[in-house]
């Protein structure tokens, strides 16, 4: 399973990239609003500052909904570096402009997915990568990893190859979730991540390592 970075924030990228265990980033609108990247230059300045820290595929989102806006918008973005995945949502206009960019050699990651037919119309149109939204689905009172579980099935089944990015993750058991579930690549930001490394045991056990060091030094 490969691990994203959900994040537009350029110091937890840094810290995640340094753990030697990131195969991505995914960022969208509101990940570039919270740090503060204001206007098309700087956006743009920041997916290449991005593309620079992290050698592996970097989601950058369209604004545009409709095809043709979609279409040229993605043309530009994939065009800045060889890592850029266009990230569509999951719309009409959206997987028409999906089915564009595959048939020209321009990957894609179909967005705002939140069932299992939506997940089939981006596979049918080519997506390198779809996004379930496991953590807005339980925020709404349903189980998110169930759509993960679903799509792994069908996927399987059909021999999709489009692989399942599974988005929204709010805990270090959603990652854990994921990976049984059969996600492909899970991305989360960089607190969960870093919660898989906790456990009580480890810090009580290493403690009493280190003291028991002292005997022999
Ligand atoms: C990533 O591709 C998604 O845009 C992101 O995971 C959404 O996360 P949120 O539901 O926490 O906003």
């Amino acid at each position: 399973m490969k691990f994203f970075i959900d994040t537009a924030d350029l110091e937890q990228i840094k810290e995640a990239n340094d753990l030697g265990i990131l195969d991505g980033v995914t960022t969208n609108p509101s990940l570039m609003a919270k740090v503060g990247v204001k206007g098309h230059e700087a956006v743009i300045q920041h997916y290449k500052t991005i593309c620079d820290i992290v050698d592996g595929d970097i989601s950058a989102e369209v604004v545009s909904t409709d095809f043709k806006g979609i279409v040229e918008e993605g043309k530009k973005l994939a065009a800045l570096h060889k890592n850029i995945v266009v990230k569509v949502p999951m719309i009409k206009d959206g997987v028409k402009a999906i089915k564009w960019f595959t048939d020209n050699g321009i990957r894609t990651n179909c967005t705002l997915v939140f069932s299992a037919g939506q997940a089939i119309l981006a596979a049918k149109a080519g997506a390198a990568y779809v996004s379930p939204f496991i953590g807005r689905i339980d925020d709404s009172g349903w189980e998110g990893i169930n759509l993960i579980s679903q799509i792994a099935e069908i996927y399987a089944v059909q021999g999709f190859e489009t692989e399942i990015l599974a988005a929204s993750i709010r805990s270090s058991n959603h990652i854990i979730q994921c990976a049984e579930a059969g996600a492909d690549v899970v991305t989360s930001p960089l607190e969960p991540i870093l919660g898989l490394l906790k456990h009580p045991l480890t810090d009580i056990g290493l403690a009493k390592f280190l003291e028991d060091a002292k005997k022999f030094a």
